[in-house]
């Protein structure tokens, strides 16, 4: 989705603006824009179709940009299609205001009609354009920023996060969010504005989260936050430990394949903390051993990736703690009336932490008294502030689209946590536990070993790259994990590809297997490998081309059977999806590669998806 960000401080904004904006282009947009303003010069704004680089041409043909204060924006495209006059900021037809804006006006149609009819005229097709013509028409009336920006915000429908300069007080930047992520950043003798900290953390850590309502006044050396009612707020800053480094590409081609060999260190940081001596303790949750033991049910939701990592949770913690586990589409969750209550478990799970869909169920189900927990990646953001409960995954932050590292480092929390709760309701054998707990000691060495030898992803994708549909099949954990491999396969190489329940083919979809149809059998789940053996057969039958994935140990049984094979190492049977995704992430990454795909921001997607 759009990235926001602002400066005000001691220094030029524009070249802080622009190199915050490169940190921000992970995030997916196709139009890139800044506003600086100063007393002399007023505002002055340059914005672009294409990237920032592009912008950064923009800027060397024309006069510097001076000013210490100003905001940046990549946009993504929702209202009005991608040029150089949608592109944010928006400015206001006397240019007194420009605006940057993350989110969706919903009511801008009635505003704009409102406008027009005042005479006011308006340069783009997007619903932000309004907030900027609307803030002016009230500023000119009162000569009040603070007073014109309260009175727009409560003529506003719909989700925003806002950066705001104005000409008239060159000093400040004014910032307001509802239902769309922004932080504030405090430097030295500085303040920022972003919609993640990845566009601050080279010059602070410190940041705090503003809340829905929320209007910040920032100047050089202060911050002020206002609530919904003007009366003042008392932000509780967060400190950031990522390092500036991990947001950076560090020799590898792409931040996905960088992400995907960090995935041995992710799971290792994100275990350790919750495993000591061969247990696993939660100290710091607040369900109580008696709520464990009263649990009815467990609702796991999520969107994308990380819905993939609760299809495996689905199966694991059924095993393991012996309750029903229901896994949903949180986009499908929230408009389905759930049958939740007091006695049962919400597990949100999200990498960013800013998926408004997440966000949206979370609070369909903490409104009928559900518990809910959530396993987040970026702390203190709004899905770790609404949870009853908060796990953090240490993934670390994560640049590629297509997610990696923080899928894994899901796996491992819940896992986890399917294993605490088990304990505590002794639904599982201490040989069985003393097993997994082991079993999740050498996982990270198990990744890196797959990940010390990528040369044969590399021949298998230049086998594959040229195919237009693919099918991943498996069953149980295999099935989940499948859903996985596709879609990293689809998002970054735009093949079209599916995953099945193997068991299911015959009910409809081997129609679809003709001669030459690539196959990815996914065979690493143990209790089902003969039968995973027998859909082999059944596909080759129709003249499916098959390229399997199984364990080292079971390998020469599939090799009599397959064109191509890719192994991993054996582990504890719900451990092993940690070890399969690697190989098809792999895949997936090479394939595109072959293509000439743009694998760290594919066509279309963002990084955080902040709207509905
Ligand atoms: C796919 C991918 C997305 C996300 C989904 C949820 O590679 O990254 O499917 O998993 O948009 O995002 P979070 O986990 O941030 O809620």
């Amino acid at each position: 989705m759009c990235g926001i960000v602002g400066f005000v401080g001691a220094e030029d904004a524009a070249p802080i603006l622009l190199d915050s904006l490169e940190r921000l282009e992970y995030r997916g947009y196709d139009s890139a824009g800044i506003a600086v303003v100063d007393r002399e010069s007023g505002l002055q704004v340059e914005k672009c179709k294409g990237y920032v680089s592009e912008l950064r041409g923009r800027l060397t043909q024309r006069a510097p940009m001076t000013g210490c204060a100003g905001i940046g924006h990549t946009r993504w495209a929702t209202h009005g299609e991608p040029n150089d006059i949608n592109s944010h900021p928006h400015v206001s037809q006397n240019g007194r205001v420009a605006i940057v804006h993350n989110g969706i006006i919903e009511n801008y149609i009635h505003i704009k009609e409102f406008l027009l009819s005042r005479g006011v005229t308006f340069a783009s097709d997007t619903d932000t354009e309004v907030v900027a013509q609307l803030l002016e028409y009230f500023f000119n009336d009162c000569d009040d920023i603070m007073d014109a920006v309260y009175q727009v915000l409560d003529r506003l429908e719909g989700a925003y996060a806002l950066g705001i300069l104005c000409a008239d007080t060159p000093d400040r930047i004014i910032a307001a969010r509802k239902d769309a992520p922004l932080l504030i950043g405090y430097g030295e003798g500085c303040s920022f504005i972003a919609s993640d900290v990845t566009a601050v953390i080279a010059h602070t850590r410190t940041v705090s989260y503003m809340e829905d309502g929320e209007v910040a006044v920032l100047t050089r050396g202060r911050v002020e936050v206002f609530d919904e009612y003007r009366r003042p707020v008392e932000k509780t800053s967060h400190y950031v430990d990522w390092d500036v480094s991990a947001a950076e590409k560090g020799g590898y081609a792409h931040f996905m394949l960088k992400e995907i060999h960090e995935q041995p260190q992710a799971v290792r940081s994100t275990i350790s903390p919750y495993l000591r001596d061969g247990k696993i303790r939660f100290d710091g949750l607040s369900v109580s051993t008696d709520y464990i033991n009263g649990l009815r049910d467990i609702h796991i939701i999520a969107c994308g990736s990380s819905y993939h990592v609760g299809m495996i949770g689905k199966y694991n913690l059924e095993r393991l703690v012996r309750v029903p586990v229901s896994v949903s589409l949180a986009s499908e969750f929230q408009y389905s009336d759930p049958l939740v209550g007091r006695d049962s478990l919400i597990i949100a799970i999200s990498q960013s932490g800013e998926t408004l869909d997440t966000i949206t169920a979370v609070k369909t189900v903490r409104s009928r008294g559900a518990h809910v927990l959530s396993i987040v990646n970026v702390v203190g953001s709004s899905l770790a502030r609404i949870s009853d409960d908060v796990l953090y995954t240490r993934a670390g932050p994560e640049i590629a689209v297509a997610t990696t590292k923080a899928y894994s480092t899901q796996l491992v929390m819940l896992n986890m946590l399917g294993l605490y709760f088990a304990e505590q309701r002794g639904s599982v054998a201490p040989d069985e536990y003393a097993a997994i707990v082991t079993a999740l000691e050498a996982l990270p060495a198990q990744m890196q070993q797959v990940l010390d030898d990528t040369d044969e992803y590399q021949y298998l994708a230049s086998q594959y790259f040229n195919r237009e549909r693919v099918f991943y099949i498996g069953r149980n954990l295999d099935y989940a994990l499948g859903l996985e491999g596709s879609l990293k396969l689809k998002e970054i190489s735009y093949i079209h590809s599916e995953s099945y329940a193997a068991g299911e083919l015959k009910h409809g979809t081997i129609s679809l297997i003709e001669d030459g149809t690539l196959v990815i059998a996914l065979a690493t789940y143990a209790p089902l490998f003969e039968k995973a053996l027998a859909n082999v057969r059944e596909v080759q039958a129709r003249g499916a081309d098959v390229l399997a994935l199984t364990t080292a140990d079971r390998a020469g049984a599939l090799l009599e059977n397959v064109h191509n094979l890719m192994t991993v190492p054996d582990t504890h049977l719900i451990l092993q999806p940690n070890l399969g995704v690697i190989p098809l992430q792999l895949l997936a990454y090479y394939i595109a590669l072959q293509r000439g795909c743009d694998i760290d921001k594919p066509r279309n997607l963002a990084k955080s998806v902040t709207v509905e």
